[in-house]
């Protein structure tokens, strides 16, 4: 399914192109599979919970579905509601959208986030059992989906792979807070590189983004808990990022100019420098 089209030809480029995004009926992963439908790919939107909406605020400020969004701008996209950690159910869904569709081209791994509050979570207080389920969130998520598009991508020799990290994996907050998110986080750029070793020989690009202080619904409640000031005075640009600016970045990377960049590491924070929770 995948485009012939080379690095500085005509939108849509991602024509004919089939990608699958976790973790996307709301948020980030819901804006990287709007934008890689109106790149032209066929997306295939995977969430545990399509029943969110409401949290998920549009740029207007209403509440709509992933259904609604992805109608809304004509995508052709397939849904599909189960943990993305599930091997088994992932393997079943890229099985059955490779029968459908010919290929799977595109995998982000998107889903993930972290546990608790950011203020109330210091290195050494957390449990084993608060890293075990950021660890299924974040990298066993990544995991399953890699292992569920890996083969076909192989057989096709192509394919393109994003994994989710965040400016936490990068770097320790203040006093240590949030340990196992950016633990976490951290494994992520590990697991992404030696993928990248792993499947270079294959043409299979594997990349990871970095996102810093992102204005989704769900972060910028957190963000006026800490002060908008102060979060944009830890950026170069001194404000926090778009959804949109991510979703142009993950747009980037999946396309036919990024095909000589794989085991990188894309940092979308506004120059952030300083660190806080
Ligand atoms: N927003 C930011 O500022 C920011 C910064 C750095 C990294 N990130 C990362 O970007 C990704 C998206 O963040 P967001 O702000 O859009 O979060 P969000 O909570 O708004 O959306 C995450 C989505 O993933 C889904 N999800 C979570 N765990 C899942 C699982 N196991 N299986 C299937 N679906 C699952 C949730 O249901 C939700 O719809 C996360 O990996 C997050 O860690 C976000």
């Amino acid at each position: 399914m995948r485009s012939s089209q080379t690095a500085g030809s005509r939108s849509p480029h991602l024509a004919g192109q089939v990608a699958i995004v976790t973790g996307a009926s709301r948020g980030l992963g819901l804006e990287y599979a709007l934008t890689l439908a109106r790149s032209g790919a066929v997306v295939v939107v995977q969430d545990r919970d399509f029943s969110q909406f409401g949290e998920h605020a549009a740029p207007d400020g209403a509440a709509r579905s992933a259904v609604q969004e992805l109608d809304a701008i004509g995508a052709e996209y397939r849904i599909a509601e189960f943990d993305a950690s599930d091997e088994a159910q992932m393997k079943a869904l890229v099985d059955s959208v490779v029968e459908e569709f010919g290929s799977i081209d595109i995998a982000v791994a998107n889903a993930g986030g972290g546990t608790g509050s950011i203020g109330d979570s210091r290195a050494s207080s957390l449990a084993g059992a608060d890293f075990e389920a950021v660890f299924r969130g974040n990298v066993l998520t990544a995991v399953s989906l890699v292992g569920a598009v890996a083969p076909h991508m192989k057989e096709q020799q192509y394919g393109r792979l994003v994994l989710v990290s965040s400016q936490g994996g990068m770097r320790a907050n203040t006093r240590g807070n949030y340990a196992h998110y950016g633990s976490m986080k951290s494994a992520i750029i590990s697991y992404m590189r030696n993928l990248a070793q792993d499947l270079g020989e294959y043409s299979i690009t594997v990349n990871a983004i970095a996102p810093g202080y992102i204005g989704t619904d769900r972060m910028m409640r957190q963000f006026e808990s800490v002060g908008i000031d102060e979060i944009e005075g830890r950026t170069a640009l001194d404000r926090i990022g778009t959804a949109q600016e991510c979703a142009a970045s993950v747009d980037f990377l999946v396309s036919p100019a990024a095909s000589y960049i794989t085991g990188s590491l894309l940092t979308i924070d506004g120059g952030s420098v300083r660190n806080g929770a």
